[in-house]
């Protein structure tokens, strides 16, 4: 009879192995469910004996409970960033500098050329062969320690084989595959969840937050490319990575040694086409000189090493006709413009959309409808049109904005200070659709289920025409509408289905009845108004029927309650039709009172700095960065002044962007805020 410790030791070797042929070698010799069986009798061995079970078990990947935040952690040497080339030029001058600071005149100097993983970046510490610590880059000195995130991703061995006693320091990149990175936007799609813009965002924002759970929920992955300190006997780069994978490690298997820095422009060519055959994103090959001594007498400037540098791919690009321009209504009444294609296959999807600014932004590229048009994908979903091509179609004209809501036909309006243009009538159907979403959204009242879709379909047969309507729906109704399933299913499943989803949403509707009055403050949409402006209404005034019955005056004593959102809450509040809603929101049961504690008055990292965000973000909304910085304790302004200590400038920012340069003030892109936020402690 084979003893308990011997079943659990031979368990965890056992999924441990088929942990490294699944996640790592991505070619599993067992069943998910086989796997599941293995993992199920070990969680059960380990319950009858808790005091076998060990930290590295496969068990204890996630512990179970979400941190309360992040330290910060010092690197043991700087993580430092990569020098680009963007073509065979840069990568020969990149020889010459290489082979001149080696003096080794015209003889070849052998490299290394890896993928380059367009992801997060990562180090993590092993003492005596255990995993101890896993740290973002933050801001190269400084990162932080997300050890229980990382001990999540089921690629990153918690012990290592092999692995030498004492600590040893690797260093790689966690990323999305795209696999995991669809399924994700696919249930987000469902749940009318926003959309994340692409995987390394996505990754990003996934370590990040603070429940280990979502992190093994979403399946990411991740590969090593860098042994920090002295391992003893190794001399080149090449053995430093067979060294990795004997430890178990991920390694991404397709990187070579060059002999020369052709052979390194030839394994650039070759991946910038087969790329696409990959199951992860990457962005480029990362270039190293294989030998560690040489490595050692060229040294690093204060941000790259001199022996490394990245290749990043030419965007990609394709040509297709613009069918039409076509516009969006926003919930406030925003016009924006897109442009529908035909459809075209471009880097693994077939594109049929892409953004276009704003009007200026089509009338200086003279977009016509019918114009063949060049449009090209970096690292996001979604792709941008370049240019068009000439000559325009015979007879086009250029393009204008209507001049009317393409929805209600009313004519829009621009306030004077304002780029956008808006619709003002507040029944328009746009609106109203844009505005339930908005009320029932992750950060309003939360009510999972009810997106886009569900909505449209409430709206088409009269069953809601107000947010205060959805209070009244029944599971009957819901189960009659919610979407139809993509693969035909047996009419009982498919009732089944259909009940569990209408049910859902009823207790999700619900549960929403509960929520906090911050929250419903800003799910109904008051302009100006965001989710931190309603934190503070809410727990100032602990009740709804104070905030609507407060004067302008008392409204802009509140600390950081300025005069346009007072006014615009006092304008709010004096409308009857919002009123009534409110007393119908009130008579269906709806929380209208706040118990949230009192903001703390501690400073944080960012205190005394006024910070702009502007743009479209790609990992979160611009509501959850204000509230990222507002936590750091900065002070988050609408506008750009002398006055401001730095902007963040997401895609496609516009007139703030170039107010901040032409001040000299310092600009964030995503990814240095998203640095800048990581590495600071919350
Ligand atoms: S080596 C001294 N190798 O690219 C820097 N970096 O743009 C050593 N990256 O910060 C980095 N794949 O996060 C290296 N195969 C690879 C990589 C890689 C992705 C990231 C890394 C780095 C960034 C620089």
């Amino acid at each position: 009879m084979i003893s308990v410790d011997d079943r659990l030791r031979d368990l965890r070797d056992a999924i441990r192995h088929h942990e490294e042929r699944y996640y790592v070698l991505d070619d599993p010799e067992i069943s998910d469910d086989a796997f599941d069986t293995l993992l199920h009798e070990l969680e059960r061995l380990e319950a009858e004996h808790p005091d076998l079970v060990t930290p590295d078990s496969p068990t204890q990947r996630v512990a179970g409970r979400p941190v309360a935040g992040f330290p910060t952690v010092e690197h043991q040497a700087p993580m430092l960033s990569l020098d680009n080339a963007y073509n065979a030029g840069d990568l020969r001058a990149f020889d010459e500098r290489v082979r001149k600071g080696i003096g080794s005149g015209d003889t070849a100097v052998a490299y290394v050329a890896e993928l380059k993983i367009d992801g997060l970046s990562l180090a993590l510490t092993y003492e005596h062969g255990v995993l101890q610590r896993g740290a973002t880059r933050g801001d190269g000195q400084r990162g932080e320690e997300v050890t229980a995130n990382v001990r999540a991703i089921r690629a990153i061995p918690l012990c290592l084989r092999q692995a030498p006693s004492g600590v040893i320091e690797v260093r790689g990149e966690v990323y999305f595959p795209r696999a995991s990175f669809d399924r994700m936007n696919e249930e987000r799609e469902q749940e009318g969840e926003p959309l994340f813009a692409n995987p390394r965002n996505a990754a990003a924002g996934t370590m990040r937050n603070l429940d280990p759970a979502l992190v093994a929920k979403r399946r990411l992955g991740a590969f090593v490319y860098q042994v920090i300190g002295d391992v003893g006997d190794l001399s080149e780069h090449t053995g430093s990575l067979t060294r990795m994978r004997a430890w178990g490690l991920p390694v991404e298997p397709h990187w070579r040694r060059c002999e020369s820095i052709d052979d390194v422009i030839a394994f650039c060519d070759e991946w910038a086409e087969k790329r696409q055959t990959l199951p992860f994103e990457t962005d480029g090959v990362v270039i190293k000189v294989n030998d560690l001594a040489l490595r050692q007498q060229l040294g690093s400037t204060a941000k790259f090493p001199r022996w490394a540098t990245a290749f990043k791919f030419p965007a990609q690009q394709a040509t297709t006709v613009l069918r039409r321009i076509a516009v969006n209504v926003g919930r406030t009444g925003a016009v924006t413009p897109y442009a529908v294609l035909d459809p075209v296959f471009l880097a693994g999807s077939t594109i049929s959309m892409a953004t276009l600014h704003n009007a200026e932004d089509i009338a200086r590229k003279d977009l016509r409808d019918g114009d063949r048009v060049l449009i090209e994908k970096g690292g996001d979903v979604i792709p941008k049109v370049v240019k068009a091509i000439p000559p325009h179609p015979a007879g086009s004209v250029p393009w204008e904005l209507p001049a009317t809501c393409p929805a209600c036909a009313r004519p829009r309006h621009r306030d004077e200070e304002e780029v956008v243009w808006r619709c003002v009538n507040a029944s328009c159907p746009a609106r109203v659709q844009r505005s339930l979403e908005h009320f029932t959204s992750r950060s309003a009242m939360n009510i999972e289920g009810l997106g886009e879709s569900l909505i449209e379909q409430l709206l088409a047969h009269g069953l809601v025409k107000d947010c205060a309507d959805i209070y009244a729906l029944t599971s009957d109704q819901l189960e009659s509408l919610v979407v139809t399933p993509k693969e035909p299913k047996s009419e009982r499943a498919r009732a089944r289905k259909l009940g569990k989803v209408g049910r859902n949403v009823v207790e999700q509707i619900e549960r929403s009845r509960h929520n906090d009055l911050a929250r419903l403050i800003y799910a109904l949409g008051i302009r100006h108004v965001g989710e931190k402006s309603a934190a503070t209404l809410a727990r100032t005034f602990r009740t709804l029927d104070v905030v609507m019955t407060a004067s302008v005056e008392a409204l802009q004593s509140v600390d950081e309650i300025g005069p346009v959102v007072a006014a615009s809450m006092r304008a709010f509040a004096e409308e009857p039709a919002n009123q009534q809603l409110i007393a119908r929101l009130k008579e269906a049961g709806v929380n209208m009172t706040s118990q949230a504690p009192e903001l703390s008055a501690a400073p944080g990292p960012l205190a005394g700095k006024t910070v702009v965000v502007t743009g479209t973000l790609d990992a979160m909304s611009r509501e959850e960065a204000t509230a990222a910085l507002e936590r750091l304790g900065a002070k988050v302004a609408a506008s750009v002044s002398k006055k401001t200590s730095f902007l963040v400038a997401g895609r496609e920012a516009g007139s703030k962007l170039d107010k901040a340069t032409a001040l000299g003030i310092e600009t964030l892109d995503e990814a240095a805020f998203l640095t800048l936020i990581m590495s600071e402690p919350s």
